[in-house]
């Protein structure tokens, strides 16, 4: 491969473009140039960066650890990798090593881009934050640490202009510099005598509250706070503070959900709380991480918007609510049911407008004696089949795991199949994972029994949203039930009567008298908040408090394994 000359790519870089020609000059002598096939790797995680790195051509992609025993050098080399640290591994085993251990950070490519610089600079940390390697060929060169330490040595200039250039580096993050000094300075001037009343409040959105106590709180930012969180949080953490002598919560609010753009508001935070809406993916946990945020406190059960291998791989724990009151999610779905079923909201306000008439828009069916499909009997699935089993109804199941509780009420498992031929009436009752996404979807509908009523308290993504609404219009759903939505992100826990709805499918189920939608609310009964509240505490004390990190907290979510 024709290779540029040390010279244009130095003056390629943003880095030395506006040195002196003779460093220029200096430095091009001391660089070495390396064109590297696929999978080259130019940095292990957690390995001393011994060279500078200047892109000519190709990509290359900064990946971590998700499980740093499978990840390092020694166990690459043992399942088979090359034994130089330089060399390039296999193309086949370096793809299946880095899809099952490590997560993509970021790539970088083009003409002139430098990496490593800031790790050669500051030599006490002169350590890889993450395994560099090259995706498809590249050609790169390298300035070794040591020549260019020596070049930095001898010409106060140029060691004065890095020192610029690495300041105007830094302060691209000066929001999150600026967050975290905000944040600390509160910390320092929060005296003996200051109390609740002296913090000041952040920017709009965000509130805080505290203890008067003098202990270093831990600093937690709870997203997407809705007026319950903040009603409900707020008094509970002044209560565990006053319980707890040796452990401090300082919690604070702010409205906006997680995303990469508000994920900058952790800056200074030791943890953040996030609800079923927060979307923990790659990029945001990626930042959380680079903010110093090493807890996420969910509080809810599910975590499917929360990038669990990536936040291993940040080194991030992440715990959950388990189980606050599955009665109340249970209760619910029957409520939805009976809603759909008897036609209450129609019926209630036919009453309201004194039409004290029946007619066959308002006909139900007995729940006894029906054949009730109940897919996913964990926690919230046992206790519907409790209640089923009392209204009389033929239960028949599908879990991936059998309930020897749910057996013992006489209910049968079956087939997913069985289900949608011979169900009267489906509820949906197991967690979004890859494989559940559309488990209701166009061929599912089609095999289901005509007028079948649907309920769906789990998670919106399990059904297909535009198979639901054929499926309501060819009349073969007779009616659904529904708490979850698909894309519920967008407009569940806001007030949206002023404005209007763009979402077709959304408008499609609202103006329908067969659905009955509520926004994400089965969870909430008081004994379920209470549970939540506490639960999200503890999790935040065991994590910090008694140092249950990781796999090691009880009520973690990570993987176990990253097969
Ligand atoms: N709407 C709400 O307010 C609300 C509140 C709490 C929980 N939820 C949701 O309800 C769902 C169930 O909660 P839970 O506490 O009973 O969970 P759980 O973990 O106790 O039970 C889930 C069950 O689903 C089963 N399952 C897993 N993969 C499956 C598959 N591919 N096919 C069939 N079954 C499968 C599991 O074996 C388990 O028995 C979760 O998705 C949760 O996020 C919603």
């Amino acid at each position: 491969m024709l290779s540029l000359d040390p010279m244009d790519i130095i003056s390629s870089t943003s880095w030395f473009s506006n040195i002196e020609p003779s460093l220029q000059k200096t430095l091009a002598s001391k660089m070495i140039r390396e064109d590297v096939e696929d999978g080259h790797v130019f940095f292990w995680e957690g390995t001393a960066i011994d060279s500078i790195i200047i892109i000519e051509s190709g990509r290359l992609i900064r990946s971590k650890a998700v499980d740093r025993e499978k990840f390092s050098l020694s166990a690459v080399m043992e399942q088979g990798g090359e034994s130089s640290l330089s060399s390039s591994l296999s193309a086949p085993f370096q793809k299946e090593l880095f899809k099952k251990n490590s997560v993509d950070l970021d790539e970088i490519s083009g003409k002139g881009r430098v990496t490593g610089m800031l790790r050669v600079i500051n030599e006490e940390h002169s350590r890889s934050y993450a395994t560099l390697r090259s995706v498809g060929r590249s050609v790169v060169w390298r300035i070794p640490a040591d020549d260019f330490i020596n070049i930095l040595s001898s010409d106060a200039g140029f060691a004065m202009m890095m020192l610029r250039k690495v300041a105007h580096k830094m302060k691209a993050g000066s929001k999150s510099l600026k967050s975290m000094l905000k944040n600390s300075q509160k910390t320092f001037r929060r005296g003996p005598s200051s109390s609740l009343e002296d913090e000041d409040n952040d920017a709009k959105g965000r509130d805080t509250i505290s203890s008067p106590s003098r202990k270093a709180p831990v600093r937690v930012l709870c997203y997407d706070t809705t007026q319950w969180v903040k009603s409900a949080f707020e008094p509970a953490v002044q209560a565990f503070n006053k319980l707890h002598s040796s452990f401090n919560i300082e919690m604070k609010f702010t409205n906006d959900r997680l995303s990469e753009q508000s994920a900058m508001y952790a800056a200074g935070y030791d943890a953040v709380c996030l609800f079923v809406n927060d979307s923990a993916n790659a990029n945001a946990l990626r930042i959380l991480s680079m903010l110093g945020v090493r807890f996420i406190a969910m509080r809810c059960a599910g975590f499917d918007r929360v990038d669990t291998k990536s936040a291993k791989a940040h080194g991030l724990t992440v715990a959950r609510v388990p189980a606050y009151s599955p009665y109340a999610v249970a209760e619910h779905a029957i409520s939805l049911l009976m809603s759909i079923n008897r036609k209450i909201p129609a019926a209630s306000t036919r009453v309201k407008m004194a039409n004290f008439t029946l007619d066959n828009s308002l006909l139900g069916m007995d729940i006894h004696g029906k054949t009730v499909g109940i897919m996913g009997t964990g926690k919230i699935g046992q206790i519907l089949c409790k209640i089923l089993n009392g209204f009389g109804a033929n239960l028949i199941c599908y879990d991936i795991f059998e309930s020897d509780e749910v057996k013992n009420l006489g209910a049968e498992y079956v087939s997913r199949d069985y289900i949608y031929e011979e169900a009267d009436i489906i509820f949906l009752m197991m967690p979004l994972l890859p494989t559940t996404k559309h488990t209701i979807n166009t061929d599912a509908v089609s095999k289901m029994k005509d007028g079948v009523l649907l309920v769906n308290t789990a998670r919106g993504g399990l059904i297909d949203t535009k198979a639901l609404i054929l499926g309501l219009q060819s009349g073969k759903i007779g009616g659904v039930g529904l708490d979850v939505l698909e894309n519920e992100a967008d407009y569940f826990f806001q007030d949206w009567s002023a404005k209007s709805i763009e979402d077709p499918e959304l408008t499609s189920l609202l103006g329908n008298n067969r659905v009955v939608l509520t926004a994400h609310q089965a969870f909430f009964t008081k004994e379920a908040v209470s549970k939540i509240v506490d639960t999200t505490l503890d999790n935040i004390k065991m994590w910090k408090n008694d140092g249950l990190e990781g796999l090691a907290h009880p009520n973690n979510c990570l993987p176990s394994t990253m097969v």
